[in-house]
């Protein structure tokens, strides 16, 4: 039996990929390498196309015995998606409908799905705790909402189980140091700070510094990308076990200002990483901590990289040998 891993070229994907790899299972990917990387697969079999293509999906699941979904393939720029509404609907939204409208054509009864702290929106309290209000502040938080909300109602309905993981800040790298993270444009804070200490950029920008936080910056919670592809591992075994369809937090329950992470990275490369204090960039909640209790509890979930030390180490470690991402397009050419 096969494992599919949808948007498996990506980030997260081609992390999980390369765990489910290590521990001998068989992968299929279907990837638009439209921000994924066709070098970031260490294996697996790959079909290139989009999600919405119901005629592939079609060959796809009749071509491979697939026992289990993983299910990342979406895209997740939370400014580009208040420029850009539709776009986050139809390739999340309408992506989903299409995946599983083909998984219940072919009777696969299990989905993990890549979901976010987004969903939650301006927290009412933290740590966060998965039964909290969930009020996305934009779209591509909703957009992952309704997602997780289709499959509850295609378990009600069709019996398709599902186990959304709700991740905080995806940061670090593959120990191997073959994959990392390379995003193109690159928005994210960890990379972004590695890459002023390389020099490829004149500074770092602070996102305001006037939040209700004690140095004023935004606290958000780091959590290693090889930690997050092993809770996916576990959520696949607990769904085939016959569990129920369950939601949980992915995060290390600390949390960390953007001044620590720049100290932090200042520490960890010894280098110099001049800053800039830039307005609030709109739609930042001021502290976003996940309460991972639940996963630990379940899964027996247990992050390894915890402090935010090793996590930019990781980080650094790829971003030294891959200085520009990796070496070839999305496409690979
Ligand atoms: N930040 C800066 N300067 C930068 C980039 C980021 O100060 O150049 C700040 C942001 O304002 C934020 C923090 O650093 O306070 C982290 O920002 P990221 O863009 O790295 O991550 P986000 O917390 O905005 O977003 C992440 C994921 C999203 C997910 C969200 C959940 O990337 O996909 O967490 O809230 F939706």
């Amino acid at each position: 039996m096969a494992i599919l891993v949808t948007g498996g070229a990506g980030y997260i994907g081609s992390h999980t990929v390369a765990a489910l790899l290590e521990r001998g299972e068989e992968v299929v990917v279907l990837d638009n390498l439209q921000t994924g990387h066709r070098e970031a697969l260490l294996g697996g079999k790959l079909y290139e196309g989009d999600l919405r293509d119901k005629e592939l999906l079609a060959r796809l699941f009749s071509e491979n015995e697939i026992d289990a979904v993983i299910h990342f393939a979406a895209n997740s720029l939370v400014g580009e998606s208040m420029q850009n509404p539709g776009k986050y609907y139809d390739n999340n939204v309408f992506g989903t409908l299409s995946l599983l409208e083909a998984m219940k054509d072919a009777d696969v009864k299990r989905i993990v799905f890549s979901s976010t702290a987004a969903t939650y929106g301006e927290p009412e309290k933290v740590p966060i705790e998965e039964s909290d209000r969930t009020e996305p502040t934009n779209v591509y938080g909703e957009t992952k909402l309704m997602m997780e909300r289709m499959m509850s109602w295609f378990d009600k309905v069709l019996g398709i189980k599902y186990v959304s993981l709700r991740y905080f800040n995806a940061a670090g790298a593959h120990d191997s140091g073959k994959i990392g993270e390379d995003h193109q444009p690159e928005s994210h804070l960890i990379p972004l700070v590695l890459q002023t200490a390389l020099k490829q950029r004149k500074h770092i920008a602070i996102f305001g510094d006037d939040y209700a936080t004690e140095d004023g910056t935004c606290i958000r919670d780091y959590i290693h990308v090889s930690d997050l592809a092993d809770a996916h591992l576990r959520a696949v075994d607990y769904l085939r076990k016959g569990e129920e369809s369950n939601v949980f937090n992915l995060g290390n329950g600390q949390g960390f200002s953007v001044k620590e992470v720049i100290e932090t990275a200042k520490k960890v490369t010894g280098l110099d990483i001049p800053v800039v204090m830039e307005a609030r960039r709109a739609g930042d909640p001021a502290i976003l901590v996940a309460s991972s209790d639940k996963a630990r509890a379940v899964l027996g979930w247990e992050p390894k990289y915890t402090d935010l030390d090793k996590v930019i180490a990781s980080a650094w470690s790829w971003h030294q040998s891959h200085p520009d991402g990796y070496s070839t397009n999305q496409k690979g050419e």
